[in-house]
């Protein structure tokens, strides 16, 4: 059969108002771009007309601004899962203008197979290549696309040529068998491959193509700065210790490094670290600093979800795709999330934190309470399976109006029974076998910024006994501070006695 291809308006007009669209990509590496961005103008003009357009969106995590950005200014979202980091989409989500299901991201294929969340009948992929028998090869990431492939009944692919068709290789593609039918997933090392490098689709149900020839929209990283160095180094001098003491195999273990630009700075002072070897990498997102460091040969071995590099970087990937398809795989969400393999392998799990508190509780998603960031994305799929979790923060944020440290996290997002390691730019706290208030002692001796250290001694002095010495009136003064006055040192401890 002959494809047919069409234009991204052309495919617009085939998705209707409550459709489900599960898009390829994980990131905006690998997520198509120009129907959604004919989407929008289509739901633009459907709400001129008076008519309602909305669509549910599943992606891998975040995507570039052609969806998340454009069909949020659109107002064309009903609902989003299981991930995102665009400011609009945030605004649509935190005025509950669209509905968000934050998942974990491991989690998302098994349960659209399941049944758990409405089917995606449209699938959006971006792709390299595409044979007539239906072997799709997708471009820089994949996400849940092997999933969404199956369960939808029309595919429409953005065939961009940007892209090289020979990345193909670099993808292993693999789904589990459901329960009660699933087996172990055979990946003993990060460099396992287990799969097919392709999607393999009925092509009937491919309905149309569109050519495109553009990068990923994917911003640079913020340069890093004296206390994202200092976090990093922090972290890489407490792993060699832990190599010294007997407690890291000497040969290491495989790293996972979360999203953003603390993790970024975080993996790059790794690299730099003698006593450290050089390491393998088994993660979800692959950003820039592990390209720098394969080139050092600090990373043997890179298996994640995307390559979320800026195009300088990706373009240099594609100009040595030799070197690179023989040190990096590309596997879908649930396999580069998988808990199973997480704990298997042994994975050094080191992700960011928005707020900790005082007993080693997490907040990795929400604002004050309230306010969506971005998600929780692959975090807990790690931190919980890793053979050592570690959370890292600056200490403060806004310029020290906010302490990333209080007494209680105002959402949880991982409990103190996943979190092993916290780390700052002031030190360490190493929460092994600590009770709740030892482990409040050690973090605030460690992590947190001098500006609170004595506030923080202090609420542990407001006299609260029991196991954990949570103030249940107080526990949220420094919120409450910060909402009041926009300075969470305001707090006062008086008013709680
Ligand atoms: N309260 C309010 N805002 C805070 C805050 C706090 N306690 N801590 C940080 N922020 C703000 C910062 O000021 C910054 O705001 P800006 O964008 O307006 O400048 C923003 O949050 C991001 O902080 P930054 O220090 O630049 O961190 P980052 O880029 O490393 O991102 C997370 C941190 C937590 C948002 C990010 O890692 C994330 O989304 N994590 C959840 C998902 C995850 O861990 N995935 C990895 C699994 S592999």
């Amino acid at each position: 059969m002959g494809f047919k291809f069409i234009t991204a308006e052309e495919a617009a007009d085939q998705i209707k108002n409550d459709d489900v669209i599960g898009f390829s990509g994980f990131t905006a590496a690998g997520c198509p771009k120009v129907i959604a961005q004919a989407l929008a103008v289509k739901a633009e003009k459907e709400h001129e007309a008076g008519r309602p357009f909305k669509v549910g969106i599943f992606t891998g995590a975040s995507t570039g601004d052609s969806i998340d950005g454009s069909l949020s200014r659109t107002h064309a979202i009903k609902f989003r899962s299981p991930y995102q980091s665009n400011g609009d989409l945030r605004k649509e989500l935190n005025s509950r203008e669209a509905h968000y299901y934050d998942l974990h991201l491991s989690e998302l294929p098994q349960y659209l197979r399941y049944g758990f969340l409405p089917r995606p009948n449209i699938a959006v992929f971006e792709c390299c290549d595409v044979t007539e028998d239906g072997e799709i090869i997708l471009t820089s990431a994949v996400g849940i696309a092997p999933t969404v492939a199956h369960l939808a009944d029309k595919i429409f692919l953005e065939l961009n040529r940007f892209h090289p068709k020979a990345l193909k290789g670099m993808h292993d593609i693999y789904e589990p068998a459901d329960p009660p039918l699933r087996r172990e997933i055979p990946v003993y090392k990060p460099s396992d491959r287990i799969g097919v490098p392709y999607i393999k689709v009925d092509p009937e149900k491919i309905v149309g193509i569109i050519e495109t020839n553009l990068p990923n929209e994917i911003g640079g990283f913020t340069p890093t700065d004296e206390v994202t160095d200092q976090i990093g180094r922090n972290v890489s001098d407490f792993l060699t210790a832990e190599i010294k003491a007997g407690r890291i195999p000497a040969s290491f273990l495989p790293v996972q490094s979360g999203v953003g630009n603390v993790a970024n700075a975080v993996l790059g002072a790794m690299g730099l670290n003698p006593s450290i070897p050089a390491f393998e990498v088994y993660t979800e997102v692959i950003q820039d600093s592990v390209i720098k460091l394969m080139k050092e040969d600090r990373v043997k071995f890179a298996s994640g979800c995307s390559l979320t590099l800026s195009t300088e970087i990706l373009s240099d990937v594609y100009g040595n795709l030799d070197f690179f398809k023989e040190r990096i795989v590309l596997r879908p969400q649930e396999i580069s999330n998988s808990p199973e393999v997480a704990r298997r392998l042994g994975l050094i799990a080191i992700n960011t934190a928005l707020e900790a508190d005082i007993f080693g509780n997490i907040n990795s998603t929400h604002v004050v309470g309230t306010k969506m960031m971005n998600g929780i994305g692959g975090s807990a799929d790690f931190c919980r399976n890793a053979y050592l979790s570690i959370f890292t923060t600056p200490s403060t944020a806004k310029g020290g109006k906010i302490s990333a440290i209080v007494p209680m996290v105002s959402h949880v997002d991982h409990t103190e029974h996943s979190v092993k390691i916290l780390i700052t730019e002031c030190g360490v706290a190493d929460l092994r076998g600590l009770s709740p208030i030892q482990r409040a002692e050690s973090i605030i001796e460690n992590c947190v910024h001098p500006q609170y250290k004595q506030l923080l001694k202090d609420y542990l002095k407001l006299g609260v006994k029991g196991h954990t010495p949570q103030h249940l009136e107080a526990c949220f003064a420094f919120h409450n501070a910060f909402n009041k006055t926009g300075d969470m040192s305001q707090v006062n401890w008086n008013d709680y006695k």
